[in-house]
């Protein structure tokens, strides 16, 4: 049996390409899947007790606050948090003004910072807890015309390795994921305006089901021992195409 069965996991951004699959995967392993985004009539419905649809926006911190502890009061607990929101912005740097900047940030990266600071405390009175980020290979190689996605990204990846250590101690695990490109209508909108392109040894973008089992993977029992990491899910560097 799957170390994530009855386990309650959030997902936020759970209505994307990534979260649609990553909830399924999480489901069919026996997790209680808790689904936030702004737009959650559009998740997929299914027909379980294990599927908790929410609606929030991420960019309202009383709002997320709120969503944890309705969790919390709902399903008991929180045992893991995956943060998948995005605002895909594409464009030449002289032609993002702070406002387009700030969109971003708010909702990528200061949304994850939002939910993990939410859920946190719930974790630390149980002593575990699974964390999961999602950044992207623009954390390390950033495409030109995706700067402040890839700057959230870097980010993204630099607070897990910090929060990994700050709350370790406390039984907490936190990790990243960096996907490549993801077979997506996302990456059909990059590829499109020449935000970055599939470029990996296996000349393929990834389904949306790898990533979800690599951060299924992250959630679970088996990466026990793995904190702090930065798991890229991009079809190998290698071979450049
Ligand atoms: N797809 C790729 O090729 C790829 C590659 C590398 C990294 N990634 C990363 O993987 C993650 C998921 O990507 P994706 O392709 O699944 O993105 P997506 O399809 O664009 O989905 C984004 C999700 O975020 C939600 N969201 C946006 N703003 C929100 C807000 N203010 N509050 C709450 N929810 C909000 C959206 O739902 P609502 O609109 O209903 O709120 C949606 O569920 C992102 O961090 C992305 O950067 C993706």
């Amino acid at each position: 049996m799957s170390t994530l069965a009855d386990r309650v996991i959030w997902i936020t951004g759970a209505t994307g390409a990534l979260g649609n699959a990553l909830a399924h995967a999480l489901h069919a392993q026996g997790a209680h899947v808790v689904l936030s985004s702004r737009r959650i009539d559009d998740a997929e419905p299914a027909e379980s007790d294990r599927w908790s649809p929410l609606a929030l926006d991420v960019t309202h911190g009383a709002d997320v606050e709120s969503a944890a502890r309705r969790i919390v009061a709902t399903q008991g607990r929180i045992d893991g948090v995956v943060c998948l929101t995005t605002l895909p912005l594409f464009g030449d740097f002289l032609s993002l003004d702070d406002a387009a900047w700030r969109q971003v940030l708010d909702t990528k990266l200061l949304g994850s910072v939002r939910v993990v600071r939410a859920a946190l405390p719930f974790m630390l009175e149980r002593g575990q807890g699974s964390v999961v980020l999602v950044s992207g290979r623009g954390g390390s190689e950033p495409p030109p015309r995706h700067l402040p996605g890839a700057c959230a990204n870097a980010a993204i990846n630099l607070l897990v390795q910090g929060l990994a250590t700050a709350y370790g101690p406390r039984g907490i695990r936190v990790n990243a994921v960096a996907p490549g490109p993801v077979d997506s209508p996302r990456l059909r909108a990059m590829l499109a305006q020449g935000a970055g392109g599939i470029g990996n040894a296996l000349q393929q973008p990834a389904r949306s089901s790898d990533v979800a089992q690599a951060i299924s993977f992250l959630l679970s029992d088996a990466a026990a021992h793995i904190t702090g990491a930065v798991l890229p899910v991009d079809g190998g560097r290698g071979a450049r195409t």
